[in-house]
């Protein structure tokens, strides 16, 4: 039989954006472990959680049974502004590295805000109009998630309040521009405009804030509205059900052409495009279908899966949410100031929490000089310039084609770049300018000695 070579670009047909999310808890023979009450210690109830969230997605977060869940038509026509989107071969970073490796990557930073988030985005502000409410409050660090929520709020004419981690407001002026554009308010935290972000500026005047700081501030501002409601963009169960588009396009397109990933990347801030570019991958090894290794990677200045503890533990720094059981360096941890870009989260999704724990996968984590090396090598090979968490990917992809080049093996390396770089170039300055510190914080600065169960 004669074999059709890969094209660049495997571009899938409008219609065949799937029409159900994979809820990949549904196979998982141990689930993850629940949301917890921080007062009593009881799994979160839907009542208790619909405070906080709407009412659909509280459903969906508490779903641990339903395999598929309907993607409703209307989150399917905006979808289509930009999905699906392309599975591109990366022939030419493999002609660079002479691996006999065969790299796919796919690309989700093909909208205008730059990155996967909007999949998220897109489906829970469906679902928050649908139930009536007039507003919602969220944080952003780098400001992916927030400019994703903008867009999506304005597609649906939602108010949006934003709380940007202060380093990256201060950092990334144009990102905090286009929240604005959309309609957003965007409030550097930690402010003095809640009583959980006066409580940190007393206790730590100079922070530059972290995403636990800003998700305290968001969720205090939704709780004393009913008409608004708190969303998320990474670590709930939910949103990691949203992004397993990403997985379910990349399995149809690689199929097309009789390929397997032999390995899975990602990058891993709070676990959302890993988790949903590995959810029909990771369920295939569960049932003993076809099996791949699959790979977090995470930045070596906040590496929660790598150095974290498998704990309850706060999803904020403000400890006003709910405690969830996940790979953590402790709510009150604020990566160095200096590390740009995303992944700066001290917790990880409880679903790739559970995994990794269960040996389902690995993780490794890289420092920030080594990661924007390999995005530069990337950009000058695929022409695309990478965010600088997408990077983390690219970088772990590029060592696995390296092993095989050695090895003389054929593997298929399958990667998540989740979004463009083109708003962090102070980063990629300070990297070519040889001023990028690496910072990897020691066991004393990490203190995980005295981080227990809350
Ligand atoms: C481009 C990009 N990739 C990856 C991430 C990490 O988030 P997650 O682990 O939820 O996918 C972020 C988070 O801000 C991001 O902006």
């Amino acid at each position: 039989m004669k074999m059709t070579k890969v094209p660049y670009k495997i571009n899938l047909s409008e219609e065949e954006i799937p029409k159900y999310y994979y809820n990949l808890r549904a196979d998982m023979i141990e689930k993850p472990e629940p949301l917890l009450n921080p007062a009593t210690r009881e799994e979160m109830t839907k009542s208790e959680l619909e405070k906080v969230f709407c009412s659909e997605l509280v459903d969906q977060e508490l779903d641990n049974s339903n395999k598929f869940i309907p993607i409703p038509e209307e989150i399917r026509e905006l979808y289509k502004i930009y999905r699906p989107s392309p599975m591109i071969r990366a022939y030419n970073l493999e002609k660079k590295l002479e691996t006999p490796a065969k790299i796919y990557y796919k690309f989700e930073g093909n909208n205008t805000s730059g990155s996967h988030k909007l999949n998220s985005a897109i489906a829970q502000i469906y679902y928050a109009k649908k139930q009536g409410l007039k507003k919602v409050t969220t944080e952003t660090g780098a400001g992916q998630w927030g400019t994703a929520l903008a867009i999506a709020c304005s597609l649906f004419d939602m108010e949006l309040e934003v709380f940007m981690v202060k380093s990256s407001y201060e950092q990334k002026p144009f990102r905090k521009n286009i929240m604005k554009v959309f309609g957003g308010n965007v409030t550097p935290s930690p402010s003095d405009t809640t009583k959980v972000g006066r409580e940190i500026l007393k206790i730590n005047p100079n922070t530059s804030g972290s995403l636990g700081c800003a998700i305290s501030e968001a969720v205090e501002v939704a709780s004393m509205d009913p008409n608004s409601r708190y969303v998320l963009g990474s670590v709930l169960n939910q949103v990691v059900l949203h992004q397993s588009i990403i997985g379910l396009e990349s399995k149809i397109a690689l199929e097309k052409y009789g390929e397997y990933p032999d390995i899975v990347i990602g990058c891993a801030g709070g676990g959302s495009n890993l988790g949903g570019l590995m959810a029909p991958f990771v369920g295939e090894n569960i049932k003993g279908g076809r099996s791949s290794r699959i790979i977090a990677v995470e930045p070596s200045s906040c590496p929660s899966l790598t150095r974290g503890k498998y704990i309850y533990d706060y999803c904020d720094t403000g400890k006003i949410t709910p405690l969830a059981k996940m790979y953590t360096l402790g709510s009150g941890f604020i990566p160095a100031a200096n590390h740009s870009g995303g992944l700066r989260y001290h917790g990880m999704s409880p679903i790739i929490s559970k995994l990794y724990h269960d040996g389902y996968m690995e993780a490794k984590s890289y420092t920030q000089s080594s990661v924007f090396e390999a995005a530069i090598l990337f950009a000058k090979s695929e022409t695309i310039l990478p965010a600088p968490e997408s990077a983390h990917a690219i970088k772990a992809a590029i060592d696995e084609a390296l092993k095989c080049k050695e090895s003389k093996e054929e593997k298929t390396i399958l990667f998540g770049l989740t979004g463009t770089g083109y708003f962090d170039m102070l980063a990629y300055e300070s990297y070519l300018e040889g001023t990028m510190i690496d910072h990897v914080p020691t066991d004393e600065e990490l203190n995980l000695a005295n981080l227990s169960e809350i």
